[in-house]
C-alpha cells in the first residue's frame, strides 16, 4: 500500500516530468520547485544544489532554501572537501545522521552561518553516470533521523534535476552558437544594399554622411519597414568605426532576463543555464557600433542600465561585480510613438533625451515614390536569382498599380509583393495581378477609393478627418504634441482621435 506522503512524491514526479518535458525554459525555477518539492516531502528544515565547476574543481552553490539560505549562495566547496565534495569524488548518496561527529563535515560554513546542522543525506545528480552536482538535504524536523526510503526518493528527484539542468544547458548552448554564427555572417558580409532615388532619400543620406562622422546616440524612427535598419548600417559603414563590429540587438525578441545577459553578458553560474561566461553584445561591440532595434520595447530595469552605459560607458556582467568599460557608439530605432511611451511613463525621459540626441525620421515608402520603380527592379533581379526564372519587367499597368498603392508595410511590403510575384508569374513580363495588392486605402487616393465606398456624409467626414491627421502627423514626423499644436487641438484628445479612426503613423 502507497502511504499518503508516497501519493504526493508520485504526483510531484509526474508535474515535474511534464514540465521537463514541455522544453520549459526557465530551468533556474523548475530545478528550484524541484528542490523544493523534495526538501517538504522529505520533512527537512533546508536544502542546497551544488553545480560541479570542473575547471576551478570546485562546486558552488546554485539554489539554497531554508532560513540561511541567502547566506549559503557565498561559499563555494573544494572537491577534496565536505560532504558534498565526498559524494562528488564517489559520485554515490550517502545519509549522515551524526554529522557534527562524520570528519567529511565542513565545520567552516556551519559556523560561519551560524546553523548546525544535525542530519543529512546528500545524493550526487547525474548525466550519464557522470556527476554534475550535488543535493543535500538537512536536518530532518522533529529530530528524526533519515531512511533509505527517503534518500532513494532524493535519488529520483536528483535524476530529474539532473535531467532539466542538462536540457537547459543545450539549449542555451545551441543558442549562443546560433547567435555567434549570425552575428559573423551578418559583421562579415550581412550589410544590405540600400537604393535611395528619391529626392527625401538622397537628403537624408547626406544627413547621415554628417551624423556618421560624430560619435553621438541617434534614434531612428519611422514606420514598419521603411528601412531603419538599413539607415543604422550606413550610419556605420560611412563613420570611422567602419573597421569595426557592427552589432545588431533585437530588444523584443527576447525576455528581459536573457536580453540582460545578451546585452551585458553574465559570469559562469550567474544563473542555472549559465554554464560559461559570456561577454554580452556590448563587449561584442568594442570600438564599434551597436544598434538597439525596436528600443521601445526595452523593459524599464534595462533602460536604467542602458542609461548608464551612455552616460558612464560602464556596466557589469550578470553576476559579476566587476564594472566593465566600453567604447560603443549606439544607435536605436523604434516604430512605436517614443513620446507617447514617455508621456505613459514607459520610457525613461532621460534615456530619451540621451539616445535622441540625433533623431533620424524615415519617411514612409508613399511619401517618395520615386523610389518605387528602382526598388522594384532591385527585387526583381533578386526574386528571378531565387526563382530561377526570368522577367523583361513590369507591364505599365503593373508599375502603375504600384506607384499608386500606398504601401502600408513600406519597403518590407514592396519586396514581399515581388518576391510572391515572381514565384507567380507566368509571362514575360510581371503582370498587375501577379502582385495581389489590396484595393487601396490610402485617402491619399481617395478620388478612386470613394467610388467604390460608401457615399453618406458621416464616412466622407470621418475619411476627410483621417486624411488630414495622418497628413499633418506625417509632416510633424509623428510628433503628436507638435501635430495637437498644429491642428489647435488638445493632445489628449488627438490621441483619442488617432485611436479611434485607427491612424498608422510613423
Ligand atoms: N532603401 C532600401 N533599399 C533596398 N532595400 C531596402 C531599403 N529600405 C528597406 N529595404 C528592405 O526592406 C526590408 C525592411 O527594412 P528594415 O528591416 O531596415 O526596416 P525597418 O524600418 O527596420 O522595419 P521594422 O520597424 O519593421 O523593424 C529589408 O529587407 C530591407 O532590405
Ligand atoms: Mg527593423
Amino acid at each position: 500500500m502507497l502511504s499518503q506522503i508516497d501519493i504526493q512524491k508520485f504526483n510531484t514526479l509526474i508535474e515535474i516530468n511534464t514540465l521537463i518535458n514541455s522544453n520549459y525554459q526557465d530551468a533556474h525555477s523548475l530545478v528550484t520547485q524541484i528542490l523544493d518539492s523534495a526538501t517538504r516531502l522529505c520533512a527537512c528544515e533546508s536544502s542546497s544544489l551544488l553545480l560541479l565547476d570542473q575547471d576551478a574543481g570546485e562546486l558552488y552553490f546554485d539554489i539554497a532554501l531554508g532560513s540561511k539560505g541567502a547566506e549559503v549562495k557565498r561559499f563555494t566547496v573544494k572537491l577534496e572537501e565536505g560532504i558534498a565534495g565526498w559524494v562528488v569524488r564517489h559520485n554515490k548518496s550517502v545519509i549522515i545522521n551524526d554529522v557534527v561527529n562524520d570528519k567529511r563535515h565542513l565545520q567552516s560554513i556551519a559556523q560561519q552561518i551560524d546553523y548546525p546542522s544535525r542530519t543529512m543525506m546528500a545524493v550526487p545528480m547525474r548525466v550519464k553516470d557522470q556527476c554534475i552536482g550535488v543535493i543535500e538535504l538537512i536536518n530532518k524536523k522533529n529530530d528524526l533521523s533519515f531512511i533509505q526510503d527517503d534518500l532513494e526518493w532524493l535519488e529520483i528527484f536528483a535524476n530529474q534535476a539532473a535531467l532539466a539542468i542538462v536540457n537547459a544547458q543545450s539549449i542555451e548552448s545551441a543558442r549562443s552558437t546560433i547567435q555567434h554564427l549570425q552575428d559573423q555572417l551578418k559583421t562579415d558580409q550581412g550589410y544590405h544594399t540600400m537604393i535611395a532615388k528619391s529626392p527625401i532619400m538622397v537628403a537624408k543620406l547626406e544627413i547621415v554622411e554628417r551624423i556618421a562622422k560624430t560619435d553621438s546616440s541617434v534614434l531612428i524612427l519611422g514606420e514598419s519597414g521603411v528601412g531603419k535598419e538599413l539607415f543604422a548600417e550606413q550610419i556605420h559603414l560611412r563613420s570611422l568605426r567602419s573597421t569595426k563590429p557592427f552589432i545588431r540587438i533585437n530588444c523584443a525578441a527576447l525576455p528581459e532576463g536573457l536580453l540582460e545577459s545578451e546585452l551585458f553578458g553574465h559570469v559562469k553560474g550567474a544563473f542555472t543555464n549559465a554554464i560559461t561566461d559570456r561577454r554580452g553584445r556590448f563587449e561584442l561591440a568594442e570600438g564599434g557600433t551597436i544598434f538597439l532595434d525596436e528600443i521601445g520595447d526595452l523593459a524599464l530595469p534595462l533602460q536604467a542600465k542602458l542609461l548608464r552605459v551612455i552616460q558612464e560607458k560602464t556596466f557589469e556582467r550578470v553576476g559579476s561585480e566587476t564594472s566593465i568599460t566600453v567604447n560603443v557608439r549606439i544607435l536605436a530605432a523604434t516604430n512605436k510613438d517614443i513620446e507617447a511611451l514617455v508621456a505613459e511613463k514607459k520610457f525613461r525621459n532621460d534615456l530619451y533625451y540621451r539616445l535622441n540626441v540625433l533623431p533620424l525620421y524615415i519617411p514612409p515608402l508613399r511619401q517618395r515614390s520615386e523610389d518605387i520603380p528602382e526598388l522594384a527592379a532591385f527585387f526583381l533581379s533578386q526574386g528571378m536569382l531565387e526563382t530561377k526564372k526570368q522577367f523583361a519587367g513590369f507591364s505599365p499597368e503593373a508599375m502603375d498599380a504600384m506607384l499608386a498603392y500606398s504601401w502600408p508595410g513600406n519597403i518590407r511590403e514592396l519586396e514581399n509583393c515581388i518576391e510572391r510575384a515572381c514565384v507567380i508569374g507566368q509571362t514575360q513580363w510581371i503582370q498587375v495581378e501577379d502582385l495581389f495588392l489590396k484595393k487601396t486605402a490610402n485617402p491619399l487616393f481617395q478620388e478612386r477609393t470613394q467610388e467604390e465606398g460608401s457615399r453618406d456624409l458621416k464616412s466622407a467626414i470621418t475619411a476627410f478627418k483621417t486624411y488630414f491627421i495622418k497628413k499633418v502627423l506625417e509632416e510633424h514626423q509623428g510628433n503628436q504634441t507638435e501635430t495637437a499644436k498644429a491642428l489647435d487641438i488638445q493632445r489628449t484628445y488627438l490621441s483619442k482621435l488617432i485611436k479611434e479612426l485607427a491612424i498608422r503613423l510613423s
